[in-house]
């Protein structure tokens, strides 16, 4: 029997031996951790006997091979199951394919997570037949796998002795164009900020709007996931097996139509933000892998939550390490926040009267540390606009315009990175960064007279010219003009 071990993301065959032999009763597993072992052996005892099969009263032995390795979860169940019932021989068929599913007591089969990294995995190996709880069958039957949909242990045992066949689980029909919550054609005025968001759809590059409350900071950072290029292939995996590892697979969707756009609360806890839990589950930062993570009333989040970004923001992902296990998963989003500019809401409104203490700013502020703010490349007012612009009938760039030239400056970043494992802008490593951003005479002078103005920092300092690059490529330039530097300086922004 073929099952799959999953840590993370990481995944690893497993097979599945039952040897029975005589002497007195007694049933062992070997190679599951010591917790997850007592309850096995109750689910598969229980469920082999309410199935209407005997429970073999001899001296049994389940072997998780290889055994060195502690395997996380339930899903191992099936195989158990199946192995107990080949090694006495009330089930007489080999089993060629993966199985997964966690048995309940009654002998139904019960979904778990995490099936398309662990059939990707089978597939990999030349397994293309799985059998698997009826509700995952669809994950599996959208990578192209012979998925047979299995409601209990008994269903299972028929199918594969051939007396009740089961039919695969149909392909799901592919995705259809995604339909976008706002379109930025609906947006009026803030041409600065739609330029801010189009470079970091563009580049990859995190970006913070400030502005008072009703100017459409959410509604801007809502149109990201309408200019973003489509998923790559691979990415369109990754971020799919990433779904699916945390529960959240569209049965009807198994594979994402977009991006991740991922909205958390600023209510949302620590675990649910960066992952974690028994057995542990990607949070929010991995969930917006390849596409967008969204923190609107950004300041409103606990500091401690948001200090929890700094290493995905580095390191493109994150590990969670309990009780002596890590499990790493991907966390590489583009971060897009939105905050008020002080606690009321009206600082630098021309229409209204702040009415807060210097101080009060401060600290509202500070809210979001330095090095948090350091790693926001582009930080952009969002103005209330007059009245009479906002009911201006005129026609507006759309965002499938937009997405054209997002999609453009992408295949020439990927064209310049091939072959690097790096896609966009903001991937570039520093040596990338030294080779593709090099700046002309006069970019050299104002790069070294606002380094010495404002205090940048040298993670700055690559971080303005990653973004400098992306502009430079959005208008089709091959080098990094001045102008193109001086934008990205204006975004960066004084804070
Ligand atoms: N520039 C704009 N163009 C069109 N509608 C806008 C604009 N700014 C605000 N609105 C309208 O005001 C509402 C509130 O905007 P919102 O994005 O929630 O503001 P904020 O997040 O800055 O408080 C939006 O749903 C939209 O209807
Ligand atoms: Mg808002
Ligand atoms: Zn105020």
């Amino acid at each position: 029997m073929t099952t799959c071990a999953l840590w993370g993301l990481e995944t690893a065959l497993v097979s599945v031996e039952a040897d029975v032999s005589n002497g007195l009763p007694s049933f062992s597993i070997v190679g599951l951790p010591d917790t997850a072992v007592s309850e096995a052996r109750e689910r598969a005892r229980a469920a082999i006997r309410n199935s209407g099969f005997e429970f073999p009263l001899r001296r049994i032995v389940v072997n998780l091979a290889p055994a060195e390795r502690r395997k996380e979860g339930t899903g191992f169940d099936l195989a158990i199951g199946l192995a107990i019932l080949r090694a006495s021989e009330q089930l007489n068929a080999d089993v060629d394919g993966l199985c997964l599913g966690e048995l309940s007591l009654d002998g139904t089969i019960r979904p778990v997570r995490g099936v398309m990294p662990r059939v990707l995995r089978a597939r990999d190996a030349g397994i293309e037949r799985a059998y698997l709880p009826a509700e995952n069958a669809p994950e599996a039957a959208a990578l192209g796998c012979d998925a047979f949909p299995l409601r209990t242990l008994r269903a299972a045992v028929e199918h594969l002795d051939g007396r009740v066949r089961l039919a695969p689980a149909p392909t799901p029909p592919p995705a259809t164009d995604p339909v976008w919550d706002v379109d930025l054609g609906d947006i009026a005025g803030q041409d600065t900020p739609k330029r801010a968001l189009e470079i970091a759809a563009a580049g990859g590059h995190n970006l913070l709007f400030i502005g008072p409350p009703g100017t459409g900071k959410t509604m801007l950072a809502r149109a990201m996931p309408s200019i973003l290029p489509p998923l790559e292939p691979d990415e369109l995996l990754m971020a799919s097996a990433i779904h699916s590892v945390a529960g959240l697979t569209d049965p009807e969707r198994p594979l994402l139509a977009a991006r991740p756009f991922r909205a958390p609360h600023h209510t949302a806890s620590r675990l649910a933000l960066v992952g974690g839990g028994v057995p542990p589950r990607p949070g929010e930062v991995s969930l917006a892998h390849s596409g967008t993570l969204f923190l609107d009333e950004i300041a409103e989040f606990p500091a401690g939550v948001l200090e929890t970004l700094r290493e995905p923001l580095e390191e493109g992902a994150i590990t969670i390490s309990r009780a002596g296990a890590a499990a790493t998963y991907p966390a590489r989003f583009t971060l897009v926040a939105a905050q008020n500019p002080c606690p009321c809401g009206r600082f630098g409104d021309v229409e209204a009267q702040c009415s807060c203490l210097p101080d009060a700013i401060a600290r509202y502020r500070s809210r979001i540390s330095d090095p948090l703010l350091d790693r926001i490349d582009m930080r952009v007012a969002v103005p209330r606009i007059p009245y009479r612009e906002l009911r201006e009938r005129v026609q507006r760039e759309s965002s499938a315009t937009v997405r054209a030239r997002v999609r453009h400056a992408r295949d020439r970043m990927r064209a310049r990175l091939a072959g690097s494992g790096r896609r966009c802008n903001a991937e570039m490593t520093k040596r990338q960064v030294e080779q593709h951003c090099q700046l002309d005479r006069a970019g050299e002078q104002m790069m070294s007279a606002a380094i010495s103005a404002r205090r940048i920092s040298a993670r700055g300092y690559h971080r303005l010219l990653r973004v400098s690059r992306t502009i430079a490529d959005l208008a089709e330039g091959d080098d990094i003009s001045a102008d193109h530097l001086a934008l990205a300086l204006l975004l960066r922004g004084h804070t």
